[in-house]
């Protein structure tokens, strides 16, 4: 199958740019009586896709801001878009030193508009027809071109240098989303392929693929933004010497980012007068040693990821407690502490036993005007109940 250009996206031409902006102005483009305005208007398909697009981008909001407004939308592609702060780190990260990126399989073209504001030249090639009429429309202020096709059809047989390859497969499977590398599309081996085909490879794979599974001649960089894991993002590692893991937190507009350098694991010891919550892209990737470098922090179970300190840890990478008390854990110790100081409002928190917070919750039978926050886990003293003050997290 070869490359074509992307036909205009049916809303930015002829009745579609009218359809559209009625269809916007709808108070719920979900509704019959939306549905009846716009037929009145223009043919069945125009509409419905008219007021698709409607709903679409009013979803779209809580992740692009009004940055939306202007953008087209298909739902498949809105639930895969990359968010703008992860995007923006990634081009920010990778961009330099080059002149163009192929971005094979760029859906709505998210990734590749910030590759594009990043100065680079776009080549984005797209299977779905429709998501690539989008593609042409939302990437129109960046410097390049879309295709429709497959991407194994869009590699040149030599690729320049100052090309950034970029792939964010699709992922998903006849049954729904899947974090198995066999369901990815474009597929695992043509992806592995492109190790040896371009100078600067990067690759967006799901947060949950297990890290056994992923090459050690790439660099790994797990990525969270506002305390959600979104994604590993694999490298082609700039420089001499094997590829590198990192830590890339992104939070309230900061980036905080954090090399592996081999440091191996923290010893095990009981819980201490703090306690701290690693942020998920630190427990994904293991990097316990260096988040806590420089300080005097301990792992409190060998399989569970909560640290603690005797002393509070100056770093970004964790969410921090106070260790008020510590309980030994069962569901009747819990309730007599609970009722003993009139708990009416209890936080739960748990990493290592299989307890339903909802459900504990009604076991406890909570009474009372006071709130508090407990953490369930193994420690080498057993399974306690610690019960904690959240530390407000330095600016
Ligand atoms: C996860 S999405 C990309 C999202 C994009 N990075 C963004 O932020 O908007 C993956 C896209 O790859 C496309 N795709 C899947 N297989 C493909 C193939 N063989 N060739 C080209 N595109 C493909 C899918 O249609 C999908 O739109």
């Amino acid at each position: 199958m070869s490359t074509s250009q992307p036909a205009p996206h049916p809303l930015t031409v002829g009745e579609g740019p009218m359809a559209l902006e009625r269809a916007l102005a709808q108070p719920d483009p979900d509704s019959l009586t939306a549905a009846s305005a716009l037929r009145r208007l223009v043919a069945p398909e125009l509409a419905a896709l008219a007021l698709e697009q409607a709903s679409l981008r009013r979803r779209a909001r809580s992740k692009f801001g009004d940055r939306a407004a202007d953008m087209l939308f298909t739902a498949t592609g809105l639930e895969q878009a990359t968010r703008p702060e992860v995007s923006a780190w990634r081009a920010d990260t990778f961009a330099e030193g080059c002149s163009r990126v192929l971005d094979l399989g760029c859906g709505l073209g998210f990734d590749a508009l910030a590759m594009g504001r990043a100065g680079l030249g776009v080549d984005a090639v797209e299977l779905d027809p429709l998501t690539a009429s989008c593609a042409q429309h939302n990437l129109a202020s960046v410097k390049g071109r879309v295709l429709v096709g497959d991407a194994a059809s869009a590699v040149p047989a030599v690729m320049d240098g100052g090309v950034l390859v970029f792939v964010d497969p699709a992922r998903r499977s006849s049954t729904g989303r899947s974090w198995r590398l066999e369901d990815l599309s474009p597929g695992w081996d043509f992806v592995l392929s492109l190790r040896q085909r371009c100078d600067r490879l990067v690759v967006k794979l799901g947060p949950g693929i297990s890290r056994s599974l992923l090459p050690d001649d790439l660099g790994r960089h797990w990525v969270s933004h506002e305390g959600t894991l979104v994604e590993v993002c694999l490298a082609t590692d700039v420089g001499e010497g094997p590829a590198v893991d990192r830590v890339v937190v992104l939070r309230g507009g900061r980036r905080y980012e954090l090399v592996g350098r081999g440091l191996g694991r923290l010893p095990v010891e009981d819980v201490g007068e703090y306690l701290h919550e690693p942020d998920p892209a630190v427990i994904r990737s293991q990097l316990y040693a260096e988040a806590c470098s420089g300080t005097n922090a301990w792992l409190v179970d060998h399989d569970v990821a909560y640290l603690s300190s005797d002393g509070p840890l100056d770093t970004p990478l964790v969410t921090s407690f106070r260790v008020l008390e510590s309980i030994p854990w069962s569901v009747r110790t819990l309730r007599a502490w609970c009722r003993e100081h009139r708990i009416g409002t209890l936080e739960i928190k748990k990493r290592g036993l299989d307890v339903d917070p909802a459900e504990l919750r009604r076991q406890l039978k909570l009474k009372g005007s006071a709130s508090a926050t407990v953490v369930l886990t193994p420690t080498p003293r057993g399974t306690r109940a610690l019960v904690c003050e959240r530390v407000p997290r330095s600016p």
